[in-house]
């Protein structure tokens, strides 16, 4: 496919709304599942509910349940509950990250980081909480016993110390002015597109997708997931701290491993291209049926957020 035709297709895409209707449903599953959470301390709860609530994407839970779909052809519970966890799962990881021992960053969507509203013990103690707490709802609330398992499998061995956090403790292991492209591209497939092929592997499950469909899902979210990081590191550049809800040009100056830092921005855009082309490809199997998927794919290009 050429990047002139995604670029039309992508103006013209009608994802906006799909998006906004799977992040008000997920919001609303988490706040049912919160609800349930009677013995959570007062103020652990709160700053849980403080990061959770309010500014988030919800790209990755869209994902789960968007894959869904087009494996099973309908939405499922299961995949509900599996796009509310991926949120909570992928929200620790933001409050970690935002921790002064890490980033060190005083705003995360739009208000004080979580360390900040509230106090770092705190912080560390709400990132843990969501993040057993993700597990234990898994467990507690997908019926079916394997897809259970394998749904936790997937996810924790994503965030795990062979995923995202292997990604992140190379990301601290700065600063990286000197650093390789294996370095870099190993950085950010385990920091963040590990978790976007998580979430589009757990709605696949989630819909009883065979292993050609469930492989199909992983190439895919792998592929955008490391597009996205890619795109997050160009708008650490181009965009503003208002426009992110986050403090923008950390990555240069904490000396981070970025793509425009190793190869500039016109380059990153390229590589970024290509990635969605092999996304693209990657849904070939899904027909019709995965065009949203495609949009995302085409839309991430030129995400301003
Ligand atoms: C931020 O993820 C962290 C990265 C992996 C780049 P998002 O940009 O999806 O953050 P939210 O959930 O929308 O706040
Ligand atoms: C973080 O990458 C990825 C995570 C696993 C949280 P960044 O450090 O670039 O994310 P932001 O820019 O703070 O959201
Ligand atoms: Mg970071
Ligand atoms: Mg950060
Ligand atoms: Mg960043």
């Amino acid at each position: 496919m050429k990047i002139d035709s995604i670029k039309k297709r992508e103006q013209s895409s009608s994802l906006k709304s799909a998006l906004a209707v799977k992040a008000a449903l997920v919001e609303r599953v988490l706040a049912d599942l919160f609800d349930r959470q009677t013995e959570i301390p007062p103020r652990l709860k709160e700053a849980m509910q403080y990061m959770m609530t309010g500014g988030g994407k919800r790209i990755r839970a869209a994902l789960v349940m968007w894959a869904c779909e087009v494996v099973a052809g309908k939405l499922n519970r299961d995949a509900q509950v599996a796009a509310a966890v991926v949120e909570m799962v992928h929200t620790y990881s933001l409050i970690h990250d935002d921790l002064p021992a890490m980033d060190d960053d005083d705003m995360r969507r739009g208000k004080p980081s979580c360390h900040k509203q509230f106090d770092e013990a705190t912080a560390i103690l709400a990132g843990d909480a969501l993040l057993t707490l993700a597990f234990e709802i898994l467990s507690v609330e997908v019926e079916d016993s394997d897809k259970a398992v394998r749904m936790i499998r997937t996810l924790s061995e994503a965030a795990g110390p062979s995923g995202m956090i292997a990604g992140q403790a190379a990301d601290m292991d700065g600063p990286h002015v000197n650093g390789s492209m294996e370095r870099l591209q190993y950085i950010h497939m385990n920091k963040t597109a590990e978790m976007f092929a998580a979430s589009t592997a757990m709605g696949a499950i989630a819909g009883g997708a065979d292993e050609e469909q469930l492989a199909a899902m992983i190439e895919y979210g792998m592929k955008i997931g490391l597009g996205f990081q890619i795109a997050d590191d160009l708008l650490d550049i181009t965009a503003s701290t208002d426009q992110l809800g986050k403090t923008a040009g950390k990555d240069a100056e904490q000396g981070k491993l970025t793509y425009p830092a190793l190869v500039g921005v016109e380059k990153s855009r390229e590589i970024f291209e290509k990635l969605t082309c092999e996304a693209v490809c990657a849904l070939q199997i899904f027909g019709d049926e995965a065009e949203t998927l495609r949009q995302l794919a085409m839309e991430l290009l030129n995400r301003t957020k």
